[in-house]
């Protein structure tokens, strides 16, 4: 019997989180850190899950592949290939995942953007929020230029990226996260507005120095976004003392990547303080 075996992966954000959500664009990369899938024909829909997983997600996947493709009884067998605690974007890299197997599993031919569509429909029904940056980076991989719900994705060419990222050991709800924000625009919109506007032309001109490699350039940028974050009201202590000891040990810039509070920050780095960096977010409590 045919079986399917498909990975996609997570997710971090490099510059435009938050705006994202107000109809600015945003860039976001892949990482070499990916969550998989396999399937198989069944008489019944069966799922094999690590303990822990959020199997929502994976159920809503089923769930609409049969409503909309009149196909069902699959066996599902999915595995972390890195923890849903990171803020790299494990649901949405799962729900890409299967989605693909179950589109190659029944020979149902579709294109990226068709299988970003599918996707991020299935997030949005479970979350109820979201840009879909996430399902974006899970369905293209590399660097992308990516507009809400995907009505502008354009993938970057761009090979490298020196980034380190820190890992504050702190779990986040996004959505709280996103709803103070809310919160706050409500109360003060000029300001938000304008800081949300700074940061649509940081990403634009974020987007040339990537093609560029103009990465010291790049790195002061995303401190610059990271400045209005912290007006925003996302950052955090911890984030902040990881954030501090990166730029001391020689980092070119740094910021939180993703909803704030808690998870993950990312550094822009040349090689020659590629270890020391490393070593003073870990030493900072990263
Ligand atoms: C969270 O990782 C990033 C936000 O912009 C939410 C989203 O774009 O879905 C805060």
């Amino acid at each position: 019997m045919s079986r399917v075996k498909v990975s996609a992966p997570g997710k971090l954000m490099l510059l435009g989180e938050h705006a994202v959500i107000y109809g600015k664009p945003c860039l976001v990369a892949a990482v070499d850190k990916r969550m998989e899938v396999e399937v198989e024909k069944a008489d019944k829909d069966m799922i094999e899950a690590p303990e822990g997983m959020d199997l929502r997600f994976v159920k809503m996947v089923l769930k609409k592949f049969k409503r909309k493709y009149g196909k069902s009884g699959v066996k599902v067998i999915t595995k972390n290939g890195f923890s849903s605690s990171y803020g790299f974007g494990s649901s949405a890299a799962v729900t890409v995942a299967l989605s693909r197997a179950l589109f190659e599993l029944f020979k149902i031919k579709i294109s990226k953007k068709e299988l970003f569509d599918f996707s991020f429909k299935v997030v949005r029904e479970v979350q109820g929020l979201g840009s879909g940056f996430d399902v974006a980076a899970a369905v293209y991989g590399g660097v992308s230029y990516f507009v809400k719900e995907g009505k502008k994705i354009e993938e970057l060419r761009v090979r490298e990226l020196p980034i380190v990222v820190g890992y504050t050991g702190v779990k986040v709800k996004t959505a709280e996260v996103v709803r103070q924000v809310a919160e706050l625009k409500k109360k003060q919109p000029e300001k938000v507005e304008a800081w949300l506007e700074k940061v649509g032309v940081m990403v634009e001109k974020g987007r040339e120095l990537l093609i560029k490699k103009k990465w010291q350039e790049l790195g002061k940028l995303m401190s610059e976004n990271q400045e209005i974050l912290r007006r925003l009201g996302v950052s955090s202590q911890k984030l902040e003392r990881l954030i501090g000891a990166a730029m001391e040990a020689g980092a070119d810039g740094a910021k939180l990547s993703g909803a704030g509070k808690g998870d993950c920050i990312i550094a822009l780095v040349g090689e020659e303080n590629r270890k020391r960096v490393e070593e003073a977010i870990r030493m900072a409590g990263g």
